[in-house]
């Protein structure tokens, strides 16, 4: 099969992370008989600088003419000043919108070769952690209306009922293919839009009788990933709190750097990133992590590509590659061998099969 990749390197450790990622895609190329051409976009604060846009028109346009988009990541302190419409941040949030790509899913899976990394004491994280967060991504707080008048900022949060049946649905259609437990997370007595969200997802409830439809508070729900992460299968929640429950599912499973994630529309054309950010104080020094962003590669091949094989061949050489006993700083722990982003690229090509 022949595809076209928009490939976001970005700003701080993107290069060098989305690097080992393209490695590793043209390695499966080779095995498996694929073309990938890649159209390199500029978004975020390389963006800015070049023109004084964090994504022009221009570069959204060959992000929407590509089969799929991989992202290594944007931001950083140098344009922490950028006023807020021209941050590089607003360049990820109008990319993700562009592409129409509600639905991201973040797995939270603990890699049994990482178990010790960890936070969790060990009879928590015996108990296995395998599940995903389906967080609403181009609508709510992050899309509102923001603005600042004197003394005085404003953020609006809204959601109409299609939007949250949309998102709804892709949490029951996961569950369906897991274990058909599906946690619908909100902040009900306090806000009107958690209480519709909640209203939504007893409504699609009847069309998905197969499925165990729990509700649970966003301040309970943050607790419960630490205490008893094992009781989860499927989260699904909106914007704001799927961000910040990600990044503390991701943490229990060892690293943030670890964590691909996918984000899909209406069609096949999906955007694919690690969870993490730009890591700034890393970049350049080829201590990243890259796994992140080859695992979301690995998402690329099997959500928008339909290449499953080439999917599990990835993931098949980054679990070789942990067996083998190497470890970037991030999940480095005693006994094992430091590597650094290239080496781990190098080792995750030679396990491919
Ligand atoms: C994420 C990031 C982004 C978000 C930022 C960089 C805008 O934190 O993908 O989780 O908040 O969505
Ligand atoms: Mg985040």
């Amino acid at each position: 099969m022949i595809k076209n990749i928009a490939v976001i390197r970005g700003d701080g450790i993107g290069p060098e992370i989305t690097a080992q990622a393209i490695r590793v895609l043209d390695r499966i190329a080779e095995l498996y008989g694929h073309t990938f051409n890649y159209t390199e976009v500029d978004m975020g604060g390389c963006a800015i600088d070049k023109y004084g846009d964090p994504l022009p028109e221009s570069e959204l346009e060959k992000c929407l003419a590509s089969d799929s988009v991989l992202l290594g990541a944007v931001g950083g302190e140098k344009w922490n000043n950028v006023e807020g419409d021209k941050r590089p941040e607003k360049g990820l949030l109008r990319l993700r919108a562009g592409m129409g790509v509600y639905s991201n899913n973040r797995p939270a899976k603990i890699w049994k070769q990482l178990s010790e990394a960890s936070p969790l004491k060990k009879e928590i994280v015996d108990k296995g952690i395998d599940f995903i967060i389906v967080r609403e991504l181009i609508g709510g707080i992050y899309f509102g209306e923001h603005k600042t008048e004197g003394n005085t900022a404003i953020d609006v949060l809204r959601y109409s009922e299609a939007e949250i049946e949309r998102i709804g649905r892709i949490g029951f259609e996961t569950a369906r293919k897991r274990n058909k437990k599906l946690c619908s997370v909100e902040k009900s007595n306090v806000l009107d839009s958690s209480r519709l969200w909640k209203k939504v997802m007893h409504r699609l409830a009847e069309e998905y009788s197969d499925v165990e439809l729990s509700d649970m508070l966003v301040d309970n729900c943050a607790m419960q990933i630490v205490k008893n992460p094992s009781q989860f299968d499927v989260i699904v929640t909106e914007n704001m709190f799927g961000d910040i429950l990600s990044d503390e599912a991701s943490m229990i499973t060892g690293s943030i750097g670890m964590i691909p994630s996918s984000s899909l529309g209406a069609t096949d054309c999906g955007l694919y990133e690690p969870i993490h950010g730009s890591a700034p104080d890393i970049a350049g020094k080829d201590i990243a992590n890259p796994v992140g962003t080859i695992l979301s590669a690995a998402m690329m091949l099997r959500f928008s590509f339909n290449m499953p094989k080439e999917a599990d061949a990835i993931e098949a050489a980054v679990s070789a590659y942990l067996d083998a006993g190497y470890r970037t700083a991030d999940i480095m722990s005693e006994g094992m061998t430091q590597i650094g982003c290239r080496q781990c690229g190098d080792i995750i090509v030679s396990c491919l099969k």
